[in-house]
C-alpha cells in the first residue's frame, strides 16, 4: 500500500507544480512589457468629429464594451474564468496621453505599456488614423462619475491555464499600413475593422463570446446567401431568415450596429457578395 500512496503523492506534488507553473507563466504573460512605438494620433476637437467619434466607438463596439457613457463593465464574472472587466473610459483617460490611448488602441498595449488581452485591439489596427483620433476626440469628453465600475480584472483558473498555455492570445499588433483617412468605400473597411473580430470570409470560426462558444459562419457565403433587404434586417434587429434566433448577432445589432447608416450596411453587403464571387472556385 505504501507505493500506492507514495504514486498518489506524487501525483498530487505533480499537480501542484502545473498549478504553480500556469500561474507564473500567466503572470509573467500579463505582467511583461512590451516596446512599442507611440503613433502620432492626436484627439479630435471639431464638435462635428466628436459626434463621428462618438458614433465609431459605437459602431466598432467600444460602447457595448465600455458602456454606452464608457462608464466600465463587468464583462464576465465567473469562479473558474475570472472576472474581466472593461475599465472606465474617463477614468484610465485622466492618467494617459492622447498617443498613449491610440497605442492601446491600435497596437493592443495599455497605458502601462502591459499586453492587451480581451479587448480585440488586433483588429482595430486597421482603423483609419482619423477614426482613432475621432474616438480620442469621445473619449476626451467622458467625465468619472459615480456610476464607474472601479473594479479590476481577475483572471481565474481557466483563464490562467489558457494564458499559460497560450489557448489565450494577446491582442499586440504592431502592424502600422494604416490608412490616414476612412476610405470611401466603407465595406471592406468596416468588415476588416469590426465583423473580422468574430468571423473569418472564407471559413466557419469558433467565437468565445458573452453567451458561450458559438460558430461564426464563413461571412462572404453567408451573406451573399442574402438579399439587400435581409441582409439590412438582419444588421438592424440581429434577426435571422424567417425570424431565426442569432444571440451574438441580436446582441450586435443593438448595441453595435446600430451606429451604421443604411448606405453603410448596403456597402458592406456589396463588399461581402464581391468577395463571395472572388472566393468560388472557378
Ligand atoms: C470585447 C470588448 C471590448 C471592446 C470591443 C473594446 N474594449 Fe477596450 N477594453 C476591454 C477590456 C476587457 C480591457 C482591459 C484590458 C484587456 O483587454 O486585457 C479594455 C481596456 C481598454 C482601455 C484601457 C487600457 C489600459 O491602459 O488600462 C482603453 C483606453 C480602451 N479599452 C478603449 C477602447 C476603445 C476606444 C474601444 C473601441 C475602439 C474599445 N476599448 C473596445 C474590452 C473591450
Ligand atoms: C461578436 C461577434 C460577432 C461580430 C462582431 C459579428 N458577428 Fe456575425 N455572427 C456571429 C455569430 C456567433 C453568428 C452565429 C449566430 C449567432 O450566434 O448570432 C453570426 C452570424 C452571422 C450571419 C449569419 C446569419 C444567419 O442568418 O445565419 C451573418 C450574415 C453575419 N453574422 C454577418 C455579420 C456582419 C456583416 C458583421 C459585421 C458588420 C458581423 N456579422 C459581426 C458573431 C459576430
Amino acid at each position: 500500500m505504501i507505493w500506492i500512496r507514495r504514486i498518489l503523492a506524487g501525483g498530487a506534488a505533480l499537480m501542484v507544480v502545473a498549478v504553480l507553473l500556469a500561474f507564473t507563466l500567466s503572470e509573467w504573460r500579463v505582467r511583461r512589457t512590451v516596446a512599442m512605438p507611440l503613433p502620432a494620433i492626436e484627439a479630435a476637437h471639431d464638435p462635428a468629429q466628436i459626434a463621428e467619434g462618438a458614433r465609431v466607438a459605437t459602431f466598432e463596439g467600444c460602447r457595448a464594451c465600455h458602456g454606452d457613457r464608457g462608464q466600465g463593465r463587468v464583462i464576465q464574472n465567473d469562479a473558474m474564468i475570472g472576472r474581466i472587466v472593461a475599465p472606465a473610459l474617463a477614468r484610465v483617460a485622466a492618467r494617459a496621453t492622447d498617443a498613449e490611448l491610440a497605442r492601446v488602441i491600435r497596437h493592443g498595449v495599455s497605458v502601462s505599456g502591459k499586453p492587451i488581452y480581451i479587448m480585440p485591439s488586433d483588429v482595430f489596427n486597421r482603423l483609419a488614423d482619423e477614426d482613432v483620433a475621432r474616438i480620442l476626440g469621445w473619449i476626451r469628453t467622458l467625465r468619472p462619475a459615480s456610476g464607474d465600475v472601479t473594479v479590476s480584472t481577475r483572471l481565474g483558473p481557466l483563464l490562467r491555464f489558457a494564458l499559460a498555455t497560450g489557448g489565450l492570445n494577446s491582442a499586440v499588433n504592431p502592424a502600422g499600413d494604416q490608412p490616414r483617412a476612412r476610405p470611401g468605400d466603407v465595406g471592406g473597411y468596416y468588415v476588416g475593422t469590426l465583423c473580422s473580430f468574430c468571423h473569418a470570409l472564407d471559413h466557419d470560426r469558433i467565437h468565445q463570446g458573452e453567451f458561450g462558444p458559438a460558430t461564426a459562419p464563413a461571412l462572404a457565403q453567408v451573406a451573399a446567401a442574402h438579399d439587400p433587404a435581409a441582409f439590412r434586417h438582419l444588421l438592424q434587429t440581429g434577426e435571422g431568415a424567417g425570424g431565426r434566433a442569432l444571440p451574438d448577432m441580436k446582441d450586435a445589432a443593438i448595441k453595435v450596429f446600430k451606429g451604421f447608416t443604411v448606405d453603410e450596411i448596403d456597402a458592406i453587403h456589396a463588399y461581402l457578395r464581391e468577395e463571395a464571387a472572388r472566393l468560388q472556385p472557378s
